[in-house]
């Protein structure tokens, strides 16, 4: 109820400007992200891979209105992704990307756009040795977002999506991506979406996230186990063992700053972990999407506000 309040709220721009004009959010918003600047991402690389885990990087920003801004946000990945060139860290850097943060919500041509500037930050990732995988934003985009990785799949096969378990549609499309050379993120889902799409139920979505797991970890490809949840993380171990897949032929992803126990102890079994790092000045609708997964989230953030 509370977590549906916030996601609701933070598409209301009177709500945006209340909590982005608090300053003490900074402090809160550290908690879930790198920091501002490309330098602050490559801190925060530097730290995590020296401690035996991998990455994954997004540059901050969603549903943007304006081409110019696409256009920056692709080149915002160009840089970082220079930088992680010069790191030489192959696979165990590679980037995230939110279609909508590069064109994809400018009307009839946002396809186009997307899949341009998509391109354009696929090809300085193949410069680093580093991967790409697009995000799932909500279920209005999955057509467009699935189109695009098909287009960008065709020169750059290692592309890869993440896919919601909450959407009803998703073990259909688990199926239609877990052939070999394919490379899907399994999340639960994060979105404020409709009763016609979604299961809303907590214990219907863990139950879907395993039916997507199953197909996924069956098939041919390479499955991304993006949860916190031990539950699931104990039942990937399972299926692993069912389906003969060893240490490498699957990974665990969580977000940076949850769970950072959960992250090295897995790594320290021998298990790739990969961490979500976001980082940029357009941190809102993350941040708020954080806040809406856990009521406790919340307390800390109004005590963080009370200089408590
Ligand atoms: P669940 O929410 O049940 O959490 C399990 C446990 O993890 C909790 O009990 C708590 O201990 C801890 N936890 C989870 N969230 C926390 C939080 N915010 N703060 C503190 N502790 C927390 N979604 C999406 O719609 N599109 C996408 O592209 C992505 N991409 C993505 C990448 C990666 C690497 C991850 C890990 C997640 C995403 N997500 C996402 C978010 C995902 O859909 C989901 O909302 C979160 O991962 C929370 O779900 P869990 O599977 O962790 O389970």
């Amino acid at each position: 109820m509370l977590g549906s309040l916030l996601l609701a709220g933070s598409r209301v721009p009177f709500v945006r400007r209340a909590v982005s004009g608090v300053p003490l959010t900074r402090k809160v918003v550290d908690r879930f992200v790198a920091g501002e600047t490309p330098q602050d991402a490559v801190e925060a690389v530097r730290r995590l891979t020296g401690a035996g885990l991998t990455v994954t990087i997004d540059h901050l920003g969603e549903e943007t209105r304006d081409a110019g801004a696409a256009a920056g946000t692709a080149q915002a990945y160009t840089v970082l992704l220079g930088a992680l060139r010069e790191l030489d860290l192959g696979d165990r850097a590679e980037v995230s990307v939110k279609l909508s943060a590069v064109g994809q919500a400018l009307g009839a041509d946002g396809d186009k756009i997307a899949l341009e500037n998509a391109r354009r930050i696929c090809e300085a990732a193949h410069a680093a040795g580093a991967d790409v995988t697009l995000d799932m934003e909500d279920h209005t985009t999955v057509d467009s977002t699935l189109g695009v990785l098909r287009a960008l799949r065709g020169d750059f096969p290692r592309t890869g999506v993440a896919l919601q378990a909450y959407l009803f549609r998703s073990e259909a499309d688990c199926r239609d991506l877990s052939h070999e050379g394919s490379r899907v993120r399994l999340v639960k889902g994060a979105y404020a979406e409709p009763a016609s799409v979604v299961h809303r139920d907590k214990a219907e979505v863990d139950k879907a996230y395993v039916r997507c797991l199953r197909i996924l970890m069956a098939g041919g490809g390479y499955p991304m186990v993006a949860t916190h949840d031990d539950r699931l993380i104990s039942i990937t171990e399972l299926l692993a063992d069912r389906f003969g897949r060893s240490r490498g032929d699957y990974e665990y992803q969580m977000l940076y700053g949850i769970r950072t126990d959960k992250q090295q102890a897995l790594a320290g079994a021998g298990h790739t972990v990969r961490v979500y790092i976001p980082y940029g000045d357009d941190w809102y609708g993350y941040f708020m999407r954080r806040l809406a997964e856990r009521p406790a989230n919340v307390a800390f953030f109004l005590r963080a506000l009370g200089g408590k």
